[in-house]
Protein backbone atom coordinates (compact mmCIF):
# COMPACT_ATOMS: atom_id res chain seq x y z
CA UNK A 1 0.00 0.00 0.00
CA UNK A 2 1.12 3.38 -1.17
CA UNK A 3 1.21 5.16 2.42
CA UNK A 4 -0.69 8.69 2.39
CA UNK A 5 -0.48 11.99 4.39
CA UNK A 6 -3.78 12.42 5.22
CA UNK A 7 -6.00 15.63 6.23
CA UNK A 8 -9.40 15.14 7.52
CA UNK A 9 -10.77 18.32 8.10
CA UNK A 10 -14.29 17.95 10.78
CA UNK A 11 -11.75 15.11 11.64
CA UNK A 12 -13.97 15.50 15.34
CA UNK A 13 -17.37 15.00 14.12
CA UNK A 14 -19.09 12.39 13.98
CA UNK A 15 -18.23 10.64 10.42
CA UNK A 16 -14.86 12.57 10.17
CA UNK A 17 -13.77 10.67 13.82
CA UNK A 18 -14.49 7.43 12.16
CA UNK A 19 -12.63 8.16 8.76
CA UNK A 20 -9.55 9.32 10.48
CA UNK A 21 -9.35 6.15 12.59
CA UNK A 22 -10.29 3.85 9.25
CA UNK A 23 -7.51 6.19 7.61
CA UNK A 24 -4.75 5.19 10.07
CA UNK A 25 -5.77 1.45 10.32
CA UNK A 26 -4.85 1.20 6.63
CA UNK A 27 -1.23 2.41 7.64
CA UNK A 28 -1.63 6.15 6.80
CA UNK A 29 -0.92 9.29 7.92
CA UNK A 30 -3.56 11.01 9.76
CA UNK A 31 -3.76 14.80 11.14
CA UNK A 32 -7.32 16.24 11.70
CA UNK A 33 -8.29 19.70 12.29
CA UNK A 34 -11.75 20.92 13.15
CA UNK A 35 -13.48 24.17 14.92
CA UNK A 36 -15.22 22.20 17.32
CA UNK A 37 -18.53 23.81 15.83
CA UNK A 38 -21.87 23.39 17.64
CA UNK A 39 -23.18 20.38 19.76
CA UNK A 40 -20.56 17.99 20.52
CA UNK A 41 -21.43 14.04 20.62
CA UNK A 42 -21.18 12.10 23.58
CA UNK A 43 -17.72 10.79 23.64
CA UNK A 44 -16.07 12.94 20.20
CA UNK A 45 -12.42 12.88 21.48
CA UNK A 46 -10.80 16.40 21.98
CA UNK A 47 -7.58 14.27 21.67
CA UNK A 48 -7.59 11.37 19.26
CA UNK A 49 -5.08 9.59 20.70
CA UNK A 50 -2.46 8.41 17.90
CA UNK A 51 -4.34 11.13 15.65
CA UNK A 52 -2.88 14.68 16.06
CA UNK A 53 -5.07 17.10 16.20
CA UNK A 54 -5.15 21.17 14.91
CA UNK A 55 -7.79 23.31 16.62
CA UNK A 56 -8.95 25.53 13.61
CA UNK A 57 -11.71 26.12 11.31
CA UNK A 58 -11.08 26.05 7.09
CA UNK A 59 -12.44 29.38 7.21
CA UNK A 60 -8.85 30.33 8.14
CA UNK A 61 -7.46 31.02 4.54
CA UNK A 62 -4.01 31.16 6.19
CA UNK A 63 -3.77 28.25 8.54
CA UNK A 64 -5.56 26.32 5.50
CA UNK A 65 -2.38 27.51 3.41
CA UNK A 66 0.04 26.24 5.91
CA UNK A 67 -1.13 23.01 6.39
CA UNK A 68 -2.53 21.79 3.23
CA UNK A 69 0.58 21.69 1.34
CA UNK A 70 1.98 18.92 3.89
CA UNK A 71 -0.66 16.26 2.91
CA UNK A 72 -1.54 14.21 -0.29
CA UNK A 73 -5.23 14.18 0.12
CA UNK A 74 -7.44 16.39 1.60
CA UNK A 75 -10.84 14.68 2.75
CA UNK A 76 -12.83 17.69 3.57
CA UNK A 77 -15.80 17.30 5.53
CA UNK A 78 -16.10 19.91 8.15
CA UNK A 79 -19.25 21.69 7.45
CA UNK A 80 -22.50 23.44 9.54
CA UNK A 81 -25.42 20.96 9.25
CA UNK A 82 -28.31 19.97 10.76
CA UNK A 83 -31.69 21.22 9.52
CA UNK A 84 -32.41 23.47 12.12
CA UNK A 85 -29.59 25.54 11.85
CA UNK A 86 -29.83 25.13 8.26
CA UNK A 87 -33.18 26.79 8.66
CA UNK A 88 -32.55 29.09 11.80
CA UNK A 89 -28.98 30.60 11.07
CA UNK A 90 -28.71 29.94 6.85
CA UNK A 91 -26.35 33.13 6.58
CA UNK A 92 -23.65 31.54 9.02
CA UNK A 93 -24.15 27.90 7.16
CA UNK A 94 -23.50 29.25 3.75
CA UNK A 95 -20.68 31.46 4.85
CA UNK A 96 -18.65 29.35 6.99
CA UNK A 97 -19.29 25.97 4.51
CA UNK A 98 -18.67 28.21 1.17
CA UNK A 99 -15.92 30.25 2.21
CA UNK A 100 -14.09 26.81 3.84
CA UNK A 101 -14.83 24.32 1.27
CA UNK A 102 -13.22 27.90 -1.24
CA UNK A 103 -10.05 27.97 1.10
CA UNK A 104 -9.35 24.12 1.27
CA UNK A 105 -9.75 24.01 -2.77
CA UNK A 106 -7.75 26.69 -3.35
CA UNK A 107 -5.09 25.74 -1.27
CA UNK A 108 -5.07 21.98 -2.80
CA UNK A 109 -4.63 23.68 -6.10
CA UNK A 110 -1.82 25.54 -5.34
CA UNK A 111 -0.18 22.62 -3.81
CA UNK A 112 -1.13 19.83 -6.23
CA UNK A 113 -2.78 18.04 -2.92
CA UNK A 114 -6.09 15.54 -4.12
CA UNK A 115 -9.54 16.44 -2.39
CA UNK A 116 -12.38 14.04 -1.76
CA UNK A 117 -15.27 16.51 -1.09
CA UNK A 118 -18.11 15.56 1.30
CA UNK A 119 -21.53 16.47 0.21
CA UNK A 120 -24.78 14.81 0.49
CA UNK A 121 -27.59 13.56 -0.81
CA UNK A 122 -30.11 16.30 -0.39
CA UNK A 123 -28.19 17.57 -3.39
CA UNK A 124 -30.57 15.43 -5.11
CA UNK A 125 -33.65 17.62 -3.65
CA UNK A 126 -37.46 16.36 -4.17
CA UNK A 127 -36.86 14.80 -7.47
CA UNK A 128 -37.67 11.21 -7.94
CA UNK A 129 -35.34 8.48 -6.85
CA UNK A 130 -33.72 6.26 -7.84
CA UNK A 131 -30.89 9.15 -7.29
CA UNK A 132 -28.11 8.85 -9.76
CA UNK A 133 -25.18 11.03 -10.08
CA UNK A 134 -26.20 12.91 -13.97
CA UNK A 135 -29.75 13.11 -12.30
CA UNK A 136 -31.10 16.54 -12.28
CA UNK A 137 -31.59 18.71 -9.00
CA UNK A 138 -35.43 19.12 -7.81
CA UNK A 139 -35.86 22.48 -5.25
CA UNK A 140 -38.48 24.12 -3.20
CA UNK A 141 -38.80 27.73 -3.71
CA UNK A 142 -35.72 30.36 -2.27
CA UNK A 143 -37.90 31.55 0.29
CA UNK A 144 -38.30 27.89 1.98
CA UNK A 145 -34.60 28.14 3.77
CA UNK A 146 -34.40 24.15 4.06
CA UNK A 147 -33.21 24.28 0.39
CA UNK A 148 -30.23 26.55 1.58
CA UNK A 149 -27.85 23.33 2.96
CA UNK A 150 -28.45 21.88 -0.34
CA UNK A 151 -27.84 25.01 -2.46
CA UNK A 152 -24.36 25.33 -0.79
CA UNK A 153 -23.86 22.10 -1.40
CA UNK A 154 -24.97 22.46 -5.21
CA UNK A 155 -22.22 25.61 -4.78
CA UNK A 156 -19.53 24.09 -3.07
CA UNK A 157 -19.73 20.90 -5.70
CA UNK A 158 -19.59 23.41 -8.38
CA UNK A 159 -16.52 24.86 -7.16
CA UNK A 160 -15.03 21.52 -6.78
CA UNK A 161 -15.97 20.34 -10.15
CA UNK A 162 -14.28 23.82 -11.51
CA UNK A 163 -11.01 23.52 -9.80
CA UNK A 164 -11.25 19.58 -11.63
CA UNK A 165 -11.56 21.37 -14.91
CA UNK A 166 -8.51 23.38 -13.76
CA UNK A 167 -6.35 20.05 -12.78
CA UNK A 168 -6.82 19.49 -9.47
CA UNK A 169 -7.74 15.70 -8.74
CA UNK A 170 -10.97 15.83 -6.54
CA UNK A 171 -13.87 13.43 -5.88
CA UNK A 172 -17.35 14.20 -4.55
CA UNK A 173 -19.17 12.11 -2.51
CA UNK A 174 -22.39 11.90 -2.11
CA UNK A 175 -23.58 10.60 1.66
CA UNK A 176 -26.85 9.15 2.06
CA UNK A 177 -28.03 9.00 5.95
CA UNK A 178 -25.24 7.67 7.38
CA UNK A 179 -25.68 6.71 11.15
CA UNK A 180 -23.70 4.54 14.37
CA UNK A 181 -21.72 5.38 17.06
CA UNK A 182 -21.24 9.15 17.70
CA UNK A 183 -24.32 10.25 15.20
CA UNK A 184 -25.58 13.42 16.60
CA UNK A 185 -28.60 13.60 18.51
CA UNK A 186 -31.48 16.30 19.51
CA UNK A 187 -34.83 17.10 18.43
CA UNK A 188 -33.79 18.46 14.50
CA UNK A 189 -30.32 16.31 14.56
CA UNK A 190 -30.35 12.17 12.90
CA UNK A 191 -33.39 9.63 13.44
CA UNK A 192 -31.73 6.88 14.38
CA UNK A 193 -30.01 8.21 17.29
CA UNK A 194 -33.28 9.97 18.01
CA UNK A 195 -35.05 6.76 18.18
CA UNK A 196 -32.50 4.91 20.09
CA UNK A 197 -32.02 7.08 22.83
CA UNK A 198 -35.77 7.39 23.21
CA UNK A 199 -36.48 3.82 23.53
CA UNK A 200 -33.50 3.08 25.90
CA UNK A 201 -34.96 6.20 28.34
CA UNK A 202 -38.88 4.31 27.72
CA UNK A 203 -39.69 7.74 26.60
CA UNK A 204 -41.91 7.95 23.54
CA UNK A 205 -40.58 7.58 19.53
CA UNK A 206 -41.86 10.60 17.68
CA UNK A 207 -42.09 9.64 14.26
CA UNK A 208 -41.82 13.33 12.37
CA UNK A 209 -45.42 13.05 9.98
CA UNK A 210 -47.26 10.22 8.83
CA UNK A 211 -43.94 7.70 8.86
CA UNK A 212 -44.62 6.68 4.93
CA UNK A 213 -41.20 8.97 4.15
CA UNK A 214 -38.54 6.62 2.72
CA UNK A 215 -34.24 6.65 3.38
CA UNK A 216 -31.25 4.56 2.69
CA UNK A 217 -29.33 4.09 6.29
CA UNK A 218 -25.48 4.01 5.45
CA UNK A 219 -23.78 2.48 7.75
CA UNK A 220 -20.75 4.75 9.41
CA UNK A 221 -17.90 1.87 8.77
CA UNK A 222 -19.37 1.42 5.07
CA UNK A 223 -19.37 4.92 4.62
CA UNK A 224 -15.71 5.50 5.68
CA UNK A 225 -14.60 2.93 3.39
CA UNK A 226 -16.43 4.39 0.58
CA UNK A 227 -14.74 7.82 1.27
CA UNK A 228 -11.15 6.29 1.95
CA UNK A 229 -11.37 4.31 -1.12
CA UNK A 230 -12.05 7.81 -2.95
CA UNK A 231 -8.88 8.43 -3.15
CA UNK A 232 -8.18 6.12 -5.72
CA UNK A 233 -7.20 8.74 -8.98
CA UNK A 234 -9.58 6.61 -10.94
CA UNK A 235 -12.40 8.45 -8.71
CA UNK A 236 -10.86 11.50 -9.72
CA UNK A 237 -12.80 14.28 -10.75
CA UNK A 238 -16.10 11.90 -10.28
CA UNK A 239 -19.35 12.28 -8.21
CA UNK A 240 -20.02 9.61 -6.66
CA UNK A 241 -23.11 8.07 -4.55
CA UNK A 242 -22.54 6.70 -0.90
CA UNK A 243 -25.12 4.95 0.37
CA UNK A 244 -27.40 1.33 1.67
CA UNK A 245 -28.98 0.07 -1.61
CA UNK A 246 -32.03 -0.67 0.51
CA UNK A 247 -34.92 1.99 1.66
CA UNK A 248 -37.18 2.05 5.06
CA UNK A 249 -39.77 3.90 6.01
CA UNK A 250 -39.36 6.19 8.95
CA UNK A 251 -42.35 4.19 10.75
CA UNK A 252 -40.68 0.99 9.72
CA UNK A 253 -37.17 1.59 11.51
CA UNK A 254 -39.04 2.63 14.41
CA UNK A 255 -40.69 -0.37 14.83
CA UNK A 256 -37.25 -1.80 14.22
CA UNK A 257 -35.55 0.17 16.56
CA UNK A 258 -38.37 -0.77 19.45
CA UNK A 259 -38.08 -4.53 18.91
CA UNK A 260 -33.66 -4.31 19.00
CA UNK A 261 -34.00 -2.25 21.97
CA UNK A 262 -36.46 -4.29 23.44
CA UNK A 263 -38.26 -1.27 24.66
CA UNK A 264 -41.88 -0.86 26.02
CA UNK A 265 -41.63 2.94 24.26
CA UNK A 266 -44.94 4.52 22.44
CA UNK A 267 -44.48 5.37 18.65
CA UNK A 268 -46.23 8.70 18.21
CA UNK A 269 -47.00 10.86 15.19
CA UNK A 270 -45.52 14.43 15.60
CA UNK A 271 -46.92 16.46 12.23
CA UNK A 272 -43.61 18.54 10.57
CA UNK A 273 -44.91 21.88 11.79
CA UNK A 274 -44.61 21.04 15.52
CA UNK A 275 -41.55 20.44 15.00
CA UNK A 276 -39.58 22.68 12.27
CA UNK A 277 -39.85 26.51 11.50
CA UNK A 278 -41.86 27.40 8.60
CA UNK A 279 -40.83 26.59 5.59
CA UNK A 280 -40.12 23.13 6.03
CA UNK A 281 -40.53 20.75 3.21
CA UNK A 282 -40.16 16.93 3.15
CA UNK A 283 -38.27 14.81 0.72
CA UNK A 284 -41.03 11.83 0.53
CA UNK A 285 -38.44 9.15 -0.68
CA UNK A 286 -35.12 9.25 -1.24
CA UNK A 287 -32.67 5.97 -2.16
CA UNK A 288 -29.32 6.04 -4.43
CA UNK A 289 -28.66 4.38 -7.88
CA UNK A 290 -25.50 2.91 -6.44
CA UNK A 291 -24.24 1.00 -9.61
CA UNK A 292 -21.52 3.90 -10.26
CA UNK A 293 -19.84 3.47 -7.26
CA UNK A 294 -20.14 -0.06 -8.18
CA UNK A 295 -18.42 -0.02 -11.06
CA UNK A 296 -15.81 2.72 -10.26
CA UNK A 297 -14.96 1.52 -6.57
CA UNK A 298 -15.90 -2.02 -6.04
CA UNK A 299 -18.27 -0.28 -3.64
CA UNK A 300 -21.27 -1.56 -2.19
CA UNK A 301 -22.60 -1.28 1.86
CA UNK A 302 -22.05 -4.47 3.67
CA UNK A 303 -23.72 -3.72 6.75
CA UNK A 304 -27.24 -4.54 6.56
CA UNK A 305 -29.77 -2.04 8.80
CA UNK A 306 -30.72 -4.70 11.76
CA UNK A 307 -26.85 -5.58 12.40
CA UNK A 308 -25.83 -1.85 11.91
CA UNK A 309 -28.77 -0.68 14.50
CA UNK A 310 -27.48 -3.64 16.99
CA UNK A 311 -23.59 -1.78 16.84
CA UNK A 312 -25.04 1.54 17.41
CA UNK A 313 -27.76 0.76 20.26
CA UNK A 314 -24.43 -1.21 21.70
CA UNK A 315 -22.63 2.24 20.92
CA UNK A 316 -25.44 4.08 22.99
CA UNK A 317 -25.82 1.63 26.17
CA UNK A 318 -22.03 1.52 26.51
CA UNK A 319 -22.39 5.60 27.22
CA UNK A 320 -24.90 5.29 29.48
CA UNK A 321 -28.20 5.32 26.98
CA UNK A 322 -31.56 4.68 28.79
CA UNK A 323 -29.95 6.00 32.37
CA UNK A 324 -31.33 9.25 33.37
CA UNK A 325 -29.16 10.97 35.05
N1 LIG B 1 -24.18 12.50 8.74
C1 LIG B 1 -24.80 12.37 7.57
O1 LIG B 1 -25.75 11.56 7.42
C2 LIG B 1 -24.35 13.16 6.38
C3 LIG B 1 -25.12 13.06 5.20
C4 LIG B 1 -24.72 13.80 4.07
C5 LIG B 1 -23.57 14.58 4.12
N2 LIG B 1 -22.85 14.66 5.28
C6 LIG B 1 -21.63 15.50 5.25
O2 LIG B 1 -20.57 14.79 5.85
C7 LIG B 1 -19.72 15.70 6.56
C8 LIG B 1 -19.54 15.23 7.99
O3 LIG B 1 -20.82 15.19 8.64
P1 LIG B 1 -21.01 14.62 10.12
O4 LIG B 1 -22.32 13.93 10.14
O5 LIG B 1 -19.79 13.90 10.56
O6 LIG B 1 -21.20 15.98 10.91
P2 LIG B 1 -20.57 16.46 12.30
O7 LIG B 1 -21.28 17.72 12.67
O8 LIG B 1 -20.54 15.36 13.30
O9 LIG B 1 -19.08 16.80 11.86
C9 LIG B 1 -18.72 17.99 11.23
C10 LIG B 1 -17.48 18.50 11.92
O10 LIG B 1 -17.05 19.66 11.21
C11 LIG B 1 -16.60 20.60 12.19
N3 LIG B 1 -16.66 21.91 11.56
C12 LIG B 1 -17.75 22.63 11.18
N4 LIG B 1 -17.37 23.74 10.56
C13 LIG B 1 -16.01 23.75 10.56
C14 LIG B 1 -15.03 24.63 10.04
N5 LIG B 1 -15.36 25.74 9.38
N6 LIG B 1 -13.73 24.30 10.20
C15 LIG B 1 -13.37 23.17 10.84
N7 LIG B 1 -14.24 22.31 11.35
C16 LIG B 1 -15.55 22.59 11.19
C17 LIG B 1 -17.53 20.44 13.36
O11 LIG B 1 -16.94 20.91 14.55
C18 LIG B 1 -17.72 18.92 13.36
O12 LIG B 1 -16.77 18.28 14.21
C19 LIG B 1 -20.36 17.08 6.41
O13 LIG B 1 -19.73 17.75 5.35
C20 LIG B 1 -21.80 16.78 6.06
O14 LIG B 1 -22.37 17.81 5.32
C21 LIG B 1 -23.22 13.99 6.39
Amino acid sequence: MNRKRCLVTGGAGFIGSHLAEHLLELGHEVVVVDSFYGEVPCDRPKEQGPIPLIGGSTTDKQLMDAIIPEFDVVFHLAAILGVKTTMTRPVEMIESNVEGTRNVLRAAYRSGCKVVFASSSEVYGKGAPPFAEENDRVYGATAKLRWSYAVAKTLEETLCLGYGAKGLPVTILRYFNIYGPRAKEGPYAGVIPRFIRASLEGDDMPVYGDGTQTRCFTYVGDAVRATASAMDPKADQEILNVGSAHPISIGALAVMVKRLTGSPSQIVHVPFEQVYPSGFEEIPNRFPDMRKAKRLLGFSARIGLEEGLAQTIDWYRAQGGGKRS
